[in-house]
Order: C-alpha cells, then structure tokens, then sequence
C-alpha cells in the first residue's frame, strides 16, 4: 500500500507546517524538517547553510564538536534550528538523535547522510590490528551509521519524503590508501539503489551524491602542496569543489521536482574521473 510507513513515533508522518503545504502547492516545498549528519563542519556545514536559506528547519548533527554545531546554529537564517549529537558508530545512539530530532522538528522531511570518516591503512604498511580497527571505524561510521540512520528517520517521513546519502568519487575509483573507506562509499552507494526501490512505494526518493576531493578538514593535509597540486590536476579545471557546489545539488536531489532522480547516484567530481 502506497503511503504512510509503519510508525511509532509521537507525530504523524508527514505532519508538514501549513507553510510548507502552502509552498508545496507551488512546486518547491519549504519549511521542511531536515536532518544533516556531520553538520558541524565541511559539507555537511555547507548543506545546512543551504536548507537554512532554502527556508527549511535543520537538526545540525555533530559528534564532538559541539562548539562549532552551536556556533553554526547561531548563524543560520530563519529556524529555529536544532543541535544534536550522536557517535554513529553506536545505534542506540542514533536512534535517539533521530528520534529527538524528529520529535523537536515536528517530523522529517529530508535526511542527509553527510557524517564519513576517511582515514589511512595501506595494505602492506598496516598492522593488522590497525587494519581491523580502521576496516572495523569505517564500515560502523559510513555505511552502518547511514543505515541505522535511515532505518529511523523513515519512521518519521511520509510521501515526499527524501534521503540524500554523501558517498565518494572513490567507491568507482578505488582509495588504495583507504581501502575501507572506497568498500564503505560503494555499499552506500548499493544501499541508497536498494532502498529507492523499497521506499518508492511510499512516496520517498532515495538518492547519492558522489563528489571527487572537496576543501574541508577531511582533505586540508592531502591539499596541501606538493601532494595538493597534483590533486587540484586531476580536474580539467585544475582545482577541487568548494563544499557549497555539494551542498548545492544535495539541495536539489531533496527538492519536490527530484523525485525522478531516486536511484540516482550523481558524480560531482568536476571530470576528474569518467565513467
Ligand atoms: N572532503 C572530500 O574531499 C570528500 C570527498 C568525497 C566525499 N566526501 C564525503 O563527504 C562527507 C563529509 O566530508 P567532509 O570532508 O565534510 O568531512 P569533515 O570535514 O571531516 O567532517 C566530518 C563530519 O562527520 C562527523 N563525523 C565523523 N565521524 C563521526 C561519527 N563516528 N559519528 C558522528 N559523526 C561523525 C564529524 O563530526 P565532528 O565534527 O563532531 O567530529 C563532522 O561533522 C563524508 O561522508 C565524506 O566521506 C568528502
């Protein structure tokens, strides 16, 4: 049956605000209730940023570092706005951030998962203790934490409903230095494909981002030269995305007129790799 998921939760699916059934009826819906993880800093900044000047109501979700997610919070137009924080690789604690999440915003309408870890574990220089702790930090973080994530936020959306997952140029490219992170980024990339089919019923579009390197703190010692300049030449237009470019078509992929795009996985990479 088309419709409503089975829920528990305080408020009705979908219990849009008369404002943003107003702006539904002209096309682009705002006002709408968006969870951001890893909203504290880089893209996921940006992409609060742009829901905020879209109209729409943001839970900025952070791990530890709460100053800034405040910090963020303070600047954003419109509102209110939340903080909220939850370690993903813990679910208990990610399904009580959804859940207040949902329960301070009235509902959800959108769910960004942004959060990602990226860190090193070359095969031949690793210990293997390293390698199970990184593999381990990786998988737990990116693909686990974006599952459970979802799992919870769906309980709390209606039609028109949007997941937007943040995964990498390096699930096609392969990360030789990272390889968790390249495993990570292509079962999210499996994970957003599948559930755009088992959520279309329901009138919720599931969707990817896949973005080459992008200037945040993930990237700051990788940018720096010589190392940077190379990077910066993998791209015809010799530089890296600012993260608003990211956050930019996030927007777009949450929008009313994007539903078609569910499935979709979007290379954001400025050509630096074809495929
Ligand atoms: N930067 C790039 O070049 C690039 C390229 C392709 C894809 N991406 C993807 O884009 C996303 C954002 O990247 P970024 O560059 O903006 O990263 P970033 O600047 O390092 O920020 C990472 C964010 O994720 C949060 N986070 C990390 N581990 C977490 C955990 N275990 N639980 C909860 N939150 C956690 C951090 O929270 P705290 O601040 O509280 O630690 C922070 O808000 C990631 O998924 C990344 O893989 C980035």
């Amino acid at each position: 049956m088309a419709g409503r998921l089975a829920c528990d939760a305080a408020e009705p699916a979908l219990a849009l605000s008369s404002r943003a059934r107003q702006s539904r009826t002209k096309g682009y819906p705002v006002g709408r209730r968006v969870l951001v993880t890893g909203a504290s800093r880089g893209i996921g900044r940006a992409v609060a940023e742009a829901f905020a000047a879209a109209g729409d109501r943001v839970a900025i979700h952070h791990r530890d570092s709460a100053e800034l997610a405040e910090r963020l919070r303070t600047t954003l137009p419109g509102g209110p706005h939340l903080v909220v924080q939850a370690d993903l690789v813990d679910p208990a604690a990610v399904q009580s951030m959804v859940d207040g999440a949902a329960a301070a915003l009235g509902g959800l309408d959108v769910l960004v998962n942004n959060a990602g870890v990226y860190t090193a574990h070359p095969v031949l220089e690793s210990s293997y203790e390293q390698w199970q702790r990184e593999w381990r930090r990786t998988i737990d973080t990116n693909l686990i934490g974006a599952a459970n994530a979802i799992w919870c936020a769906v309980r709390h959306m209606g039609p028109g409903g949007r997941i937007v997952n943040v995964s990498s140029r390096g699930a096609f490219r392969g990360e030789p230095g990272q390889p968790a992170y390249g495993a990570s980024k292509a079962g999210l990339n499996a994970l957003g494909q599948s559930l755009a089919v088992a959520l279309a019923p329901h009138g919720i579009a599931v969707s990817t981002v896949a973005p080459g390197f992008v200037e945040t703190d993930m990237t700051n010692e990788h940018l720096k030269p010589p190392r940077g300049d190379g990077i910066r030449a993998q791209s015809p237009f010799g530089r890296v995305a600012a993260p608003a470019e990211i956050a930019a078509a996030v927007v777009w992929l949450a929008s009313a007129q994007a539903e078609w795009a569910s499935g979709a996985i979007l290379d954001l990479n400025g050509a630096s790799y074809l495929r």
